[in-house]
């Protein structure tokens, strides 16, 4: 798959996709990145890539002219699949990321400012798209994160296959909370349950414990979920668990 990533400072991608996974993805030709600057595409002597806006206002505005040149320069083979970055988009998510992993090519502008002429968006893009509800200084982080999150389902990139598929949001389902080595850590210690060796137990343990956690940080997830007898009873052992231990249902961290 080919990324093809158009910004005003594109020495920030240096080091994010060039370390782990990302960069094993790339040395391995599963995917291909390509960042342009914008501002090699502006015409004017000044090489000006912003300007006032029409109307009055604060701030400055992208101008539509280097944008679309370095798209057409960019040509159509493969087929690009080109998305705006901007807080005014729709709403990233993980089915988005499933939709986008199949595309042989993604284009992401990185809008800067107060904004991108409106002329590319409507004209020249095929979505306009927001990672979260904040407002970052552009869309270089958030076209990292698509990069990231795309990357990894594509067949290859993770050692393990299944282990995209089992994840948080496949099934809208938070993950169940995760132990390693000590035992024992600073006096807190793992649940026996996990120590016991009883899989269909364990099982059971974590299935609860994501339930849980789905309800209390997630309602919204949760309330999508259509659980069954076997779930309802995890979730009671859970709730039960976390009852006896005298911690509150919502807590968050001891400190
Ligand atoms: N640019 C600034 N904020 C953004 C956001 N939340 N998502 C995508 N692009 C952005």
């Amino acid at each position: 798959m080919i990324f093809d990533i158009l910004s005003l400072f594109p020495g920030m991608f240096a080091s994010p996709l060039s370390e782990s996974i990302l960069g094993k993805a790339v040395d391995r030709g599963l995917i291909t990145l390509r960042i342009q600057n914008i501002r090699d595409f502006a015409l004017d002597r000044h090489q000006m890539t912003d300007d006032r806006p029409f109307g009055g206002g604060e701030g400055m505005v992208m101008k539509p002219e280097p944008i679309v040149r370095a798209l057409e320069a960019m040509g159509r083979e493969p087929t690009p699949h080109v998305v705006l970055l901007s807080p005014q988009g729709r709403l990233f998510h993980q089915g988005t990321a499933r939709r986008w992993s199949g595309l042989p090519r993604l284009v992401l502008i990185c809008g800067r400012y107060e904004g991108v002429d409106e002329r590319v968006a409507r004209h020249f893009v095929n979505e306009e798209i927001s990672i979260g509800d904040y407002v970052l200084t552009g869309g270089e982080l958030a076209a990292m994160v698509i990069v990231d999150a795309v990357t990894r389902l594509i067949p290859g990139v993770l050692g393990n296959e299944s282990s995209a598929v089992a994840e948080s949001f496949e099934e809208l389902i938070l993950e169940h909370p995760q132990y390693t080595r000590p035992q024992e850590f600073r006096g807190f210690r793992v649940p026996e349950i996990l120590l016991s060796g009883h899989h269909a137990a364990i099982r059971k343990w974590r299935r609860g414990h994501a339930l849980l956690r789905t309800r209390q940080r997630r309602p919204d997830l949760f309330a999508r979920l259509e659980l069954t007898v076997e779930d309802r009873d995890c979730l009671g052992g859970a709730e039960e668990e976390v009852a006896a231990e005298g911690r509150h249902a919502d807590a968050g961290g001891d400190i």
